[in-house]
């Protein structure tokens, strides 16, 4: 049997960086559930189908193909997407593809498959609430709004993307909003996670209390 940890959380509380970070450390495979959330709402709205239009979107899930490589490059359809997944456009509507069902169900087991190959990290939304309920350990990472808007804007800005910190903030805010609100698989802790607020601590300090979970 493999091990599965599971890190969740908001946007901006850390869940990628510790993830990431845990994972290298152990030797543990990672899944980054956002970024496939991310490359296919892309994809989707490149082709100019909008989030409203299902029986569309049913259509070309069906021939979908999500690849991601040992760098963590993530293809759709062969096309490779990394670059492009992390921008405030993407920001701004990953959140309405995601909430739709068909959506989810058709990459469940995508992500679902990767935990029954290897020892994984898995981080995202809902990895402790639906996509790993059997994790050996939960963790969901929360901060306060504007700290983690904050960092994400100094990321952004290193990037040399030009956007203000009230844009990234009230994204971040609306971003929250519908990913807890959704009805399926909506952003919460497992009732079995361990709560970390994140909002006065470095990554350091996170990774190593991660690590002491861990062990424990
Ligand atoms: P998430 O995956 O939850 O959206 P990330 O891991 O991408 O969050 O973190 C967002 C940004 O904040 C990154 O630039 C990261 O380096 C930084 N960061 C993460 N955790 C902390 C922390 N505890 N203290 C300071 N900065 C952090
Ligand atoms: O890094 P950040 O937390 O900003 O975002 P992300 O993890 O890349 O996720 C982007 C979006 O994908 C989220 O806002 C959710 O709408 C969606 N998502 C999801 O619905 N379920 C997951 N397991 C992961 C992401």
């Amino acid at each position: 049997k493999t091990i599965i940890i599971t890190i969740d959380g908001p946007a901006g509380s850390g869940k990628s960086s510790v993830a990431r970070r845990v994972a290298e450390e152990l030797g543990f495979a990672y899944l980054d559930s956002g970024a496939i959330y991310r490359a296919v709402s892309f994809y989707l709205s490149q082709k100019c189908i909008s989030s409203n239009d299902v029986a569309k979107i049913e259509v070309e899930l069906e021939k979908l193909t999500i690849q991601i490589d040992d760098q963590q490059r993530i293809f759709v359809n062969g096309a490779d997407v990394t670059g492009e997944i992390r921008s405030p456009k993407v920001d701004e509507i990953v959140s309405f593809y995601s909430s739709l069902p068909v959506v989810r169900r058709r990459l469940l087991s995508i992500q679902r498959e990767l935990g029954d190959r290897q020892n994984l990290i898995a981080e995202g939304r809902d990895m402790g609430t639906v996509v790993f309920p059997n994790a050996d350990l939960k963790i969901f990472l929360k901060a306060n709004a504007r700290t983690r808007a904050a960092r994400r804007w100094k990321e952004l800005a290193e990037r040399g993307v030009e956007i203000s910190y009230d844009d990234v903030y009230y994204q971040i805010i609306q971003r929250d909003e519908l990913d807890s609100k959704r009805k399926l698989s909506p952003l919460l802790p497992a009732e079995d996670a361990i709560i970390l607020d994140t909002s006065d601590l470095t990554l350091e300090e996170v990774v190593e209390a991660v690590k002491k979970l861990i062990k424990e």
